[in-house]
């Protein structure tokens, strides 16, 4: 958000002009009007999840349990988006196996505190790592400043797929700094995962199922354990409940 008030528009991007006797509204020479939409625009979202929100998320209607399991989840996202930033814990964390929705109620997330005017960037894991490490000079231990640093400073970060990644040493420290900064200047992140937890009610790491391989594994496992547990100091976490892989429901 911008720290000082536009004295013209007193803020609301809109001044009202008069012109022959008729007055009307026009965008501001601040700009503010056009800022949702330009946030929007360099955001990151991938096309298939641009118009994401929590209008075109539906709920099963055959499966009562499921319905009112996945209609409390909504409630907790519009109830995270509607006290920012002054929310209890300053992010997100969505756990849950693959299909069940966990990128469409992030990026929805993302994209109503983007028309709110905040700032955020949308960052698939295994693509920021990659991106992270295309940059990584080992000669001189610089990283490609530009995505680490914008993972770093953007006001709202999206981290998609969390630990979908094979890990290495690397890995683990380059996402245990981001997270550890993020959390340490309480800065919010709206993370997704589908990797099992113990405190997100996940008894043992589960095989088969149709799960993803990397479903068989414990968060932990993946990030290490000191992001781990950063993660969970400063995200509210929500356990999407267990209902069948909407991707595979939709070809039906
Ligand atoms: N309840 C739902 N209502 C409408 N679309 C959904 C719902 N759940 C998932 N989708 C859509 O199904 C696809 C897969 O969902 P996604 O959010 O990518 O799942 P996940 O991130 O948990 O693997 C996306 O295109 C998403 O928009
Ligand atoms: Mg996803
Ligand atoms: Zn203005």
């Amino acid at each position: 958000m911008p720290d000082s008030v536009c004295p013209q528009c007193g803020g609301s991007g809109w001044v009202v002009v008069e012109r022959g006797g008729i007055s009307g509204a026009e965008r501001c020479e601040c700009g503010l009007a056009e800022r949702p939409a330009r946030l929007e625009e360099r955001a990151g979202i991938p096309p298939l999840y641009r118009n994401a929100s929590l209008d075109n998320f539906l709920l099963p209607t055959d499966d009562p349990a499921a319905n009112r399991a996945l209609a409390n989840v909504l409630l907790s996202v519009r109830r995270y988006v509607r006290e920012f930033p002054a929310t209890d814990k300053p992010g997100l964390l969505f756990i849950g196996d693959p299909g069940t929705g966990k990128t469409h109620l992030a990026v929805a997330a993302l994209r109503m505190l983007l028309a709110r005017g905040f700032e955020g960037l949308f960052f698939d894991y295994q693509n920021l790592l990659d991106r992270i490490r295309a940059g990584y000079d080992p000669a001189s231990g610089a990283t490609d400043r530009e995505a680490y640093r914008s993972a770093l400073e953007t006001e709202i970060l999206l981290l998609d797929d969390l630990g979908a990644h094979r890990v290495t040493d690397w890995v683990e420290d380059t996402v245990t700094s981001i997270i550890t900064y993020r959390c340490n200047h309480r800065k919010p992140l709206i993370a997704t995962t589908n990797l099992r937890d113990p405190d997100a009610g996940d008894p043992a790491p589960m095989v088969g199922l149709g799960g993803e391989l990397s479903s068989r594994y414990y968060l932990s496992e993946r990030i290490g354990m000191r992001a781990r547990s950063r993660l969970f100091e400063m995200c509210k976490v929500i356990r999407m409940p267990v209902t069948e892989d909407y991707r595979l429901r939709k070809t039906r």
